[in-house]
């Protein structure tokens, strides 16, 4: 087992990364406050994990009871939060009991500020069970709902106990899902650690077979680099912005091909090589480095064809995403591999080429 430690003063807390995490309940004990826990996940992930959970954590004398959400980012909504305050109500939940999210990003997001709000906040453990939630969502204290007119609107910066990513969890998870978080590990590379961009194109095929120490290591490096970002910016007044490197594209296409329809990594991964694109004719990348970042979005099976959007839709969805400064868009673009600045000092006219590529 790794052991990460997220450096944020009173509020720090580790990461623990291994195989096999889930039944070593002594992790998640020596973080509770009273022998009281509540488990919050969804109805896919409950035949697969609660029981065992809920076992192993009466095996050591913890009083435990689930609250089980429907599947899906639709329900990262108040009904789903109220869900979850009526059970801590009706069982009574003091502030020393403890909420553990069992789950992809949408149930650690949602977990987490339950947590957040419930008595003005009571500890929460994330036990992240997806690639893209042991990299990214589960990591940096970032928690909240969606609102009708706006992903993620509703929220809270508030940070857990501890993090147990169990990468035996990951053999239950759609090949699809799998290759979608490979695209924010791919990122972290991209924007700030050219070693680990260069081990990720070496170690890629036995990645992809989920070989079980380059996963440990992959996931690792990924946190710790996001956690190296969000101890430098907690609340994303500067450099933590850079880990939105694809994002601002990758939004537009999530929304205009309806939610749902891409996974959020397959929309990333365009979005990193629409950056790619436009760094490159800015000449802040080589055609050399372009084609690298193209080969190993490839060989994770990311989807490399941009979709079908006109170029005003792009634009007015983009310029929606909160980053607009004096009427121009401001992107996380690529200064080489391993660099990354979040600038809107780019050439417009090579925005607009980028956006109307039909194939990269
Ligand atoms: N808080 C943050 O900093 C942050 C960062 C990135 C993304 N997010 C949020 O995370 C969410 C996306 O997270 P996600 O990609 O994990 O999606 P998700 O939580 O919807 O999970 C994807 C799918 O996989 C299923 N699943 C999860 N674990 C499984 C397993 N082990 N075996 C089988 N099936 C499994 C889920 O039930 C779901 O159907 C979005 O809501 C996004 O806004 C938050
Ligand atoms: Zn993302």
């Amino acid at each position: 087992m790794k052991t990460l430690t997220i450096q944020l003063k009173e509020r720090s807390y580790p990461i623990y990364i291994g195989k096999g995490l889930l039944s070593q309940i002594q992790l998640i004990e020596s973080h509770l406050k009273q022998k009281h826990v509540a488990i919050v996940t969804n109805k896919t992930l409950a035949p697969l994990y609660l029981d065992r959970l809920i076992n192993f954590l009466h095996q050591h004398k913890i009083k435990v009871f689930s609250i089980i959400l429907p599947d899906g980012e639709t329900y990262k909504n108040q009904d789903s939060l109220h869900l979850i305050y009526d059970a801590l109500l009706k069982e009574k939940c003091e502030r020393n009991t403890t909420l553990i999210a069992l789950g992809g990003g949408v149930i650690g997001d949602i977990t987490g500020y339950a947590a957040a709000t419930y008595l003005r906040g009571i500890p929460f453990i994330q036990i992240p069970t997806t690639l893209l939630s042991q990299v990214d969502s589960s990591v940096g204290g970032k928690t909240g709902i969606n609102h009708s007119l706006g992903k993620n609107m509703i929220g809270a910066f508030y940070q857990p106990q501890c993090v147990i990513a169990d990468i035996e969890s990951l053999k239950t998870l759609p090949q699809r899902e799998f290759s979608a978080g490979m695209a924010e590990v791919i990122k972290y590379g991209l924007i700030r650690d050219y070693d680990f961009f260069e081990w990720l194109e070496k170690n890629i095929d036995g990645l992809m077979q989920q070989d079980a120490s380059l996963l440990i290591e992959a996931i690792e490096r990924s946190c710790q680099n996001k956690a190296d970002v969000v101890e430098m910016d907690e609340h994303e007044s500067g450099v933590r912005a850079t880990l939105n490197l694809g994002h601002t594209f990758g939004h537009a296409i999530e929304n205009a091909m309806g939610y749902g329809v891409w996974l959020h990594g397959e929309a990333v991964a365009i979005g990193i090589m629409m950056a790619a694109h436009l760094s490159r004719l800015m000449q802040w990348l080589t055609d050399d480095e372009y084609h690298r970042i193209f080969n190993l979005l490839q060989k994770v099976n990311l989807p490399i064809d941009p979709p079908i959007i006109s170029l005003e839709r792009y634009l007015a969805l983009m310029s929606m995403d909160k980053k607009v400064v004096n009427g121009k868009i401001r992107l996380v673009l690529q200064k080489g591999i391993g660099d990354s600045v979040i600038t809107s000092d780019y050439d417009e006219k090579y925005l607009r080429a980028t956006l109307q590529v039909k194939k990269f």
